[in-house]
């Protein structure tokens, strides 16, 4: 019998997707492959992928979870999501989104909208007041979101640095007690804030969470909601404005369109998020288990199988884009890319989260119309062993 194709696959390009995901999205919707814990069926097209991501059979918790070993980082992740148990994913999960949804209400993403383009402003003043070569990560794609997610859970300004080192150690894959410390230090701290909130609550995420359900929920619960809500809300954004600038720095031609004409931010964004996949491409999976029994084109998939959904293979699936490998601005009706999931689990902070990435490119490249990177690309390292991936510098000029 052949080898199953195992999982990560190599890709020796700094972005984009493995050539043998490829390959198998070429041969098939579904493919059966191997991963360092247990046999999966690998789903790499557009339909197939969308059609499972908002199917109830599928859930995040593993009906078998003795059988093997996941690590820290993606247990921590799990229980963040409410996936972590079998037993209780199916009133857990629906509680958590009862729950924060509602928090990124229409008004509140309103009024930090004009926060966040304030922010910008102010950000590319000093990276443009800076002298070159500057760490693009450090001046703006890491300060914009940590800033955004204090202002949601009212955590004071003061305390972002320190904070934005926690969604990289709590989803550290390579060292499980780096990954268990830091995220402790998460809960104790996001803990604190909630039982100061108590008394002095403000327009904030946490102090609504606590008047929620006749303010019966406990201190705990409330902070895991909380650390979700940090974890999730600021490392995620970070990589996509990094991986944002390398992609429009790599089309010249819908960059100077993008300078020519701000009006364009928005879909620029969706073709940064449709086509932003970094490293091994592993981060572009989503993981699940059949909780019942499913056909994918013509493959059974039995209950408790692990199954991968490949978004950032279906993200560039040719049956759905034309030319789909290009970053092309001017898409007519582009179908939904699969950047923030779909279906049961879509992304809570997706239109906050466009917000700041149409911030950035509406003023990027008018500001410093002569940015390009101050290395070659292939010397950027992209950083496997997180979850979350991601760059740690990105020199430019300007
Ligand atoms: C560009 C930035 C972002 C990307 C690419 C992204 C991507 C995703 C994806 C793919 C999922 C679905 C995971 C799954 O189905 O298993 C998800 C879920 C989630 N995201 Fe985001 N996200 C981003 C920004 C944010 C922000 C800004 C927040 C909050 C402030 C946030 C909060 C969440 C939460 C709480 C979930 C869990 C939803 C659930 O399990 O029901 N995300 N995100």
């Amino acid at each position: 019998m052949n080898e199953l194709p195992k999982l990560p696959f190599d890709n020796p390009a700094v972005m984009g997707i493995a050539p043998q995901m490829r390959t198998l999205q070429k041969e098939g919707p579904i493919a059966r492959v191997r991963t360092a814990g247990e046999d999966a069926w690998l789903v790499t097209r557009y339909d197939e992928v969308r059609k499972l991501l908002a199917d109830r059979r599928l859930g995040l918790s593993d009906p078998k979870p003795e059988r093997a070993a996941k690590n820290t980082a993606r247990l921590t992740m799990m229980a963040l999501m409410a996936g972590d148990d079998y037993d209780t994913e199916a009133t857990e999960h629906p509680l958590m989104r009862e729950l924060l949804v509602p928090r990124f209400s229409t008004r509140r993403m309103r009024l930090m909208k004009s926060r966040i383009e304030s922010h910008v402003d102010e950000l590319l003043d000093q990276l443009a007041g800076s002298a070159p070569p500057v760490d693009l990560h450090r001046a703006l794609s890491f300060p914009l979101p940590t800033m955004v997610v204090c202002d949601l859970l009212g955590v004071p300004l003061a305390d972002q640095e320190r904070i934005g080192l926690w969604a990289r150690g709590t989803f550290d894959q390579s060292d499980s007690e780096h990954s268990v410390n830091t995220f402790q230090q998460v809960v104790d701290y996001i803990t604190e804030l909630v039982i100061r909130k108590r008394t002095d609550p403000g327009d904030d995420i946490l102090s609504e969470l606590i008047a929620q359900k006749g303010g019966s929920l406990s201190d705990e619960y409330i902070a895991r909601l909380g650390c979700a809500v940090l974890l999730f809300g600021y490392e995620t954004t970070i990589v996509r404005i990094d991986m944002g600038v390398l992609l429009m720095l790599r089309n010249p031609d819908q960059r100077a369109q993008l300078a020519k004409n701000p009006g364009l931010a928005p879909a620029a964004v969706e073709e940064i998020l449709r086509l932003a996949v970094g490293g091994k491409g592993s981060n572009a999976l989503i993981p699940r288990y059949a909780h019942s029994d499913i056909t994918v084109g013509g493959t059974s998939i039995r209950a408790g199988d692990a199954v991968l959904l490949a978004i950032g293979a279906a993200n560039i699936d040719s049956r759905a884009y034309p030319d789909s490998d290009l970053l092309d601005l001017t898409r007519v009706k582009p179908r939904t890319h699969m950047a923030f999931g779909h279906g049961t689990r879509h992304c809570i902070g997706r239109v906050l989260a466009r917000i700041e990435l149409t911030a950035v490119f509406e003023r990027l490249f008018r500001r410093l119309p002569d940015l390009q990177l101050a290395v070659p690309e292939e010397s950027l390292r992209w950083q496997e062993h997180r979850i979350t991936g991601g760059f740690d510098e990105i020199p430019v000029t300007f």
